[in-house]
């Protein structure tokens, strides 16, 4: 990896704090703070990569801290690392978007792989934003055009397939990671929904042994079924009440939507049809087709089921998430 990440380290105990920062000094700047309340300041003074945070601390519990970071800080990336480590805090750890987490007694190895890969994120991310910011610049002078004119006399290869490599290789996944989270930015709601539903519907996929294709492209439409809300505006994304009937019709017409707005990425027929089918309902009541039962595609039966799995238990304008 290319130049050293700032991390900071939060801990209230000494003895962890001074080990992990003798194992992490050869490869990254690391500060280290004994709380929350301090963490949160030294963060809005220093632009830090990662944060390495425990859970029980005095002043501040630690999944309050990471709510605030994600809240404030959302480039940066938070590793919870506790020695009192629970099935319920692990989740909410992942619910409120921590990059990792791991228990103490921590591996030295696995500590020093999990912060360098979180840096190599936090740097893709920022990267990719920077692109993206760069495309919408030269989408909007027309110098984007230029751009794929260029490209297409370089001989890039055309057919969905080949393209879908190109794709592939040039971290597509990281491209597609990115859009979700700016679609993402526009309702505190959907928060790291998209991570949610992958990881779910990883475990279903694998439970029911789909094969690696038909993995992949749930992976692919986990974080890319929604993206047609792009378009909604927030006042309708976020509203506190029902729905009128004009914004329901709007806001169903996001499957349709997305389909259209990835058209360009040329992915595999089988994740437009998942993004297409994802609000179908098995008793025909879904939209946009009204497909029933098993003509709607399996993995977008996934993707359904995991979504309103994910509606229930998070937080929405209208409504208070359920127990798990
Ligand atoms: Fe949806």
């Amino acid at each position: 990896m290319n130049g050293r990440g700032t991390l900071l380290i939060v801990d209230d105990e000494i003895g962890p704090v001074e080990s992990m920062r003798m194992i992490l000094k050869p490869y990254h700047h690391v500060d280290t703070i004994d709380s929350g309340k301090k963490a949160l300041q030294m963060l809005s003074h220093k632009p830090y990569d990662v944060v390495i945070l425990d859970l029980n601390m005095p002043d501040m519990h630690g999944i309050d801290v990471l709510k605030q970071i994600r809240e404030e800080y959302d480039g940066v990336e938070v590793i919870i690392v506790t020695g009192y480590g629970t099935l319920s805090t692990a989740q909410q750890s992942l619910r409120f978007g921590a990059y990792d987490y791991l228990t103490k007694p921590f591996n030295v190895s696995e500590i020093i792989e999990v912060t360098q890969s979180a840096v190599r994120k936090k740097r893709l991310q920022q990267n990719m934003r920077n692109i993206i910011a760069e495309f919408l610049r030269k989408t909007k002078s027309g110098e984007i055009e230029e751009e794929v004119a260029e490209i297409l006399e370089c001989g890039v290869p055309l057919s969905p397939q080949d393209a879908f490599a190109f794709y592939r290789d040039f971290s597509l996944m990281d491209f597609i990671k990115v859009l979700s989270r700016i679609l993402e930015e526009k309702s505190p709601s959907m928060h790291y929904h998209s991570v949610r539903v992958d990881r779910f519907s990883r475990v279903i996929a694998e439970e029911m042994g789909l094969s690696k294709k038909e993995r992949d492209y749930l992976t692919i439409a986990a974080f890319l079924h929604d993206i047609g809300k792009v378009g909604i505006n927030n006042s309708t994304l976020n509203k506190a009440g029902e729905l009128s009937e004009h914004e329901w019709a709007e806001m169903r017409e996001h499957p349709c939507r997305g389909v259209e707005l990835v058209k360009p990425l040329c992915l595999p027929q089988e994740v437009l049809s998942i993004i297409l089918h994802h609000h179908e309902s098995y008793d025909g009541k879904g939209y946009p087709h009204g497909l029933t039962g098993k003509e709607i595609p399996l993995c977008a039966r996934i993707i359904r089921i995991i979504d309103s799995y994910d509606a229930m238990i998070s937080n929405r304008p209208y409504r208070k998430a359920r127990p798990m």
